[in-house]
């Protein structure tokens, strides 16, 4: 029997990403390795990046030359350390990578994970491997059985991507490169996997995908399912309590998906549904394919659908020619809409996209400064919901044990982290909580079955 060896994974950008590593590591299992968070310790290391914006790429050189340092007394001690970069930048930048960092084993991108073993053969050789190739072959699929197998529970929560890929081509956006053509895994292989992680303990899964809204995926009746067919089967899985999914685009929310937010009480009342900017001539300049109207006139739909849903979205702020007056649009858009929580980023130009070789790029202070006045504005609105949740009661499903004994951590329908005073045993079970506090981070509460005594202890900790 070969001696077992340890992976180290360390993930970048989005939950797509997460999703991936587990997989990674899941395949890596029949070729002897077990998952270390010890990075001292790990005979390899894989780096999962992001190339969404240029500070994320960056990140992944600076720790490489990290590893390299490491690598390098390693083989002093003549131990091996293998070192793989994996993902967005991977994909994008493949045999740059070796020439930059040339510690680095192996470069492959987000549609090769299933020829990790082959891929892990030719890199003990010691010649760099790149594999960024899209082959067409369905990397979840061609991981062999029994790592399939080992697909497992990390949790009370999990991810499951259900769609992957962007034909969409927003003109700043890497995705579409880095990921490929848009493709949606079959109903039954994603039904397959939820009834796997039910069995496990799962209580709560969110369906992943770039343009998570647009799944099509072949249905058991030969037909492309949408994704309201989908949650609507996926809601008839004993012990899936709650479903999520994320991102959705604008263009791809129909009918169906509103009517089952209207319908099934597993789908929670939360969507992220990013707008980018509330003006016109920047959406278009951005081939968002919807205008702001088109987006007010969906929210309104989807509040009548379900009037308590939290919408999250992204904004990017300094596009290329972005003016003041168009800025401005993008915070009454904000203003109107009133967001349970945004994500804000300031424009990065991306190699390769079209925005990037735009005339009028916009000032970096100007671009920094517009940031601040969203981001003021978007915390306003994030710290009004979680105020208007005081007072309330919400079922809380617990996931992890708190910062201090006797607390437990859990997740309010809305997404926000709910802290309470509460016995270990209910992880994994749902329960009505009063909230009676907020943080800038969580909510706090209290059993509605408590006895007093134990929500002082609750908000007694010094939680910050
Ligand atoms: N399909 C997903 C894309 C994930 S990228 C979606 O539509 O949400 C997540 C967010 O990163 C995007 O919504 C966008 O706001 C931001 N982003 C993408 N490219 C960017 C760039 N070049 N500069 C700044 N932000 C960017
Ligand atoms: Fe990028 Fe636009 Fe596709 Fe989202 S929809 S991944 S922002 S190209
Ligand atoms: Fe980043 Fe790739 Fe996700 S660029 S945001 S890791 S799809």
């Amino acid at each position: 029997m070969t001696a077992q060896k340890s992976v180290y994974i360390k993930t970048y950008g989005c939950q797509m990403n997460v999703y991936d590593s587990d997989r990674m590591t899941d395949a890596l299992v029949p070729l002897g390795y077990r998952e270390t968070d010890s990075l001292d310790t790990a005979d390899l290391v894989i780096l999962n990046t992001c190339h969404i914006r240029e500070k994320a790429a960056e990140k992944v050189y600076s720790e490489l030359g990290r590893l390299r340092v490491m690598k390098e007394e390693r083989a002093l001690e003549g131990r091996e350390m293998l070192v793989g970069v994996a993902g967005c930048v991977a994909q994008a930048e493949g045999q740059e990578i070796l020439r930059r960092a040339p510690s680095v084993d192996m470069v492959f991108g987000p549609q090769s994970y299933h020829r990790l073993p082959e891929i892990m053969e030719r890199a003990r050789l010691g010649v760099g491997v790149v594999e960024t190739d899209f082959d067409g072959d369905d990397k979840f699929e061609v991981v062999p059985a029994p790592a399939r197998q080992a697909i497992r529970a990390r949790g009370v929560t999990a991810f499951l991507t259900v769609q992957e890929g962007c034909d969409k081509f927003c003109t700043f956006c890497v995705v579409p490169y880095t990921r490929g053509a848009e493709i949606s895994r079959p109903v039954g292989k994603v039904l397959a996997e939820a009834e796997r992680l039910a069995a496990a303990g799962v209580r709560e899964v969110t369906l992943l995908g770039q343009n998570v809204n647009g799944y099509h995926g072949e249905g058991p009746d030969g037909r492309p399912w949408g994704l309201g067919d989908l949650l609507r089967r996926l809601a008839e899985v004993p012990g899936l309590d709650r479903l999520r999914y994320t991102t959705s685009h604008p263009r791809d929310m129909d009918a169906d998906l509103l009517a089952v937010h209207r319908d099934l009480p597993q789908v929670m009342p939360y969507l992220h549904l990013p707008v980018q900017s509330g003006s016109d001539r920047i959406l278009d300049a951005m081939n968002r394919r919807h205008t702001r109207d088109d987006y007010l006139k969906l929210v309104a739909r989807i509040r009548a659908a379900r009037p308590d849903i939290a919408l999250t979205s992204d904004f990017i702020v300094g596009f290329p020619g972005e003016t003041e007056a168009e800025f401005a649009e993008t915070l009454s858009l904000v203003e109107e809409v009133g967001f349970a929580a945004a994500y804000t980023f300031k424009y990065s130009p991306r190699p390769g996209t079209p925005a990037a070789s735009l005339g009028d790029q916009v000032d970096e202070a100007v671009g920094s400064e517009r940031l601040l006045r969203l981001q003021a504005l978007v915390n306003r609105q994030q710290q009004a919901f979680s105020a208007s949740m005081v007072g309330r009661t919400l079922e809380v499903l617990f996931e992890k044990p708190g910062r201090y004994p006797g607390q437990l951590i859990g997740r309010s329908p809305y997404l926000q982290s709910v802290v309470v005073a509460a016995d270990a045993a209910r992880i994994g079970t749902i329960a009505r909580v009063t909230i009676e506090d907020i943080r800038p981070n969580s909510l706090m509460g209290h059993l509605v079955d408590a006895p007093a005594e134990a929500v002082d202890v609750a908000g007694a900790g010094g939680w910050s």
